[in-house]
């Protein structure tokens, strides 16, 4: 069974997404082990609750100095003995060590089709806001592996979505994530939970 833990930040839709496909049987061969927020009080924490997930909140507020978070984090992390994290709407930029402490067993969901739209600054609303901006006609959502980088890492999945008319950000945003990254989420776990996709240095490998 894949030990696997939820970052979080908010509502938690991605989230409710995992656990709905765990109920469901869509994936398989996972445990989720632990939901850990960066916020108090968020939707995420009441979903993980009600689908009896244990849930921490670790709030970088509480921490006079960045490194305590950090050192807060990873032992709250190393306490669930993960195999895969999984950042789902997860809007904290994660200490560096983690990174090389879990190489491989972190992945990310990001809503634009990277290389466009990511990076610094590129996060929730501003992402499709941008979107919008430049006139783009498909937009979407990409799995991807962490490295160092932001939103660099290895890309395991993307899937398309269509930009209509007099789309609102808020609009575009809801399009995005109920055609794409509750879809691809997932379906990313569920994949490396049953050994179908894996980090090899640079590339994500896919068992054909
Ligand atoms: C979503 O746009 C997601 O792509 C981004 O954070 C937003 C909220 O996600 N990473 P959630 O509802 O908290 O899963």
């Amino acid at each position: 069974m894949l030990r696997t833990v939820v970052c979080v930040s908010g509502g938690g839709t991605n989230l409710q997404a995992i656990i709905d496909a765990v109920k469901s049987g869509d994936i398989t061969n996972t445990e989720l082990v632990g939901v850990i927020s960066n916020n108090y009080g968020v939707k995420s924490l009441e979903r993980a609750e009600k689908a009896g997930i244990p849930n921490f909140v670790v709030c970088p507020k509480d921490y006079e100095v960045r490194d305590d978070f950090h050192k807060a984090f990873m032992d709250k992390l190393s306490e669930l003995k993960p195999d895969l994290i999984v950042l789902a709407g997860f809007l904290v930029r994660i200490p560096e060590e983690m990174v090389s402490t879990y190489p491989g067993k972190i992945i990310n969901i990001h809503p634009s089709l990277i290389p466009s739209f990511c990076g610094k600054g590129f996060y929730g609303l501003k992402v499709h806001e941008k979107a919008l901006e430049r006139g783009v006609k498909i937009t979407g959502a990409t799995v991807h592996f962490v490295n160092e980088g932001m939103d660099e890492g290895p890309i395991i999945s993307q899937k398309a979505v269509e930009v209509k008319e007099g789309d609102t950000p808020e609009a575009l945003q809801k399009r995005v994530m109920e055609e794409a990254e509750w879809i691809l989420l997932p379906k990313a776990i569920d994949d490396i939970a049953n050994g179908r996709v894996h980090m090899e240095g640079s590339r994500a490998v896919r068992k054909v």
